[in-house]
């Protein structure tokens, strides 16, 4: 999508209709969180749905959010202080976090940059949490790198929690 093509509520409007059950999602990975988070990183903050739902949860999170679309980046800066240009492959900001986050955005690595990013994401966080969309053995596969368990699954959606 153009920068001025889209806004965040036409990119809502696009998810829903194609995930039906993506507000469930969103709140199923908020309810996944261990402890309330002082310092959060997020991978793939696009329009910050994850991240609104976070803090309306834990008010004293200071999130951190990256993602490698500058259109989205343009926008999460609009509500967001901290938004990050970067991809989630390559080196992550400075730690340690109480939390690392992720909703539909690890699934677009291939499996060898997903096992980096979990090893350096153990090597940085206390708790990481994924909601995503799985298919085949994605979901086992998640479940075994990132040493976690799945907290919620409807159907091809599922969400992980790891506490390190
Ligand atoms: C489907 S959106 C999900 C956005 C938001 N987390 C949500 O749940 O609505 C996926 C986001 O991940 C971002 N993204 C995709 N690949 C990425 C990468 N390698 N590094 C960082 N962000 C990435 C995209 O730009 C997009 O904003």
């Amino acid at each position: 999508m153009g920068q001025f093509d889209w806004t965040p509520e036409i990119y809502l409007e696009r998810i829903r209709s194609q995930l039906p059950r993506y507000d469930e999602l969103q709140d199923q990975a908020v309810a996944a969180i261990p402890f309330p988070p002082d310092r959060v990183l997020e991978l793939g903050m696009g329009t910050g749905e994850t991240t609104r739902r976070l803090i309306e949860a834990y008010p004293d999170a200071w999130v951190i959010g990256l993602d490698s679309s500058p259109d989205m980046v343009f926008r999460a800066r609009k509500t967001y202080d901290d938004v990050q240009l970067a991809r989630m492959e390559d080196p992550l900001p400075d730690g340690p976090w109480d939390l690392v986050i992720s909703v539909l955005s690890i699934n677009q690595l291939d499996d060898e940059k997903k096992r980096a990013l979990f090893r350096r994401v153990r090597d940085h966080a206390r708790s990481l949490v994924i909601g995503d969309l799985f298919e085949g053995s994605q979901l086992a596969d998640l479940v075994e790198w990132s040493g976690g368990e799945i907290t919620w699954q409807s159907g091809d959606l599922a969400v992980i929690r790891a506490t390190y």
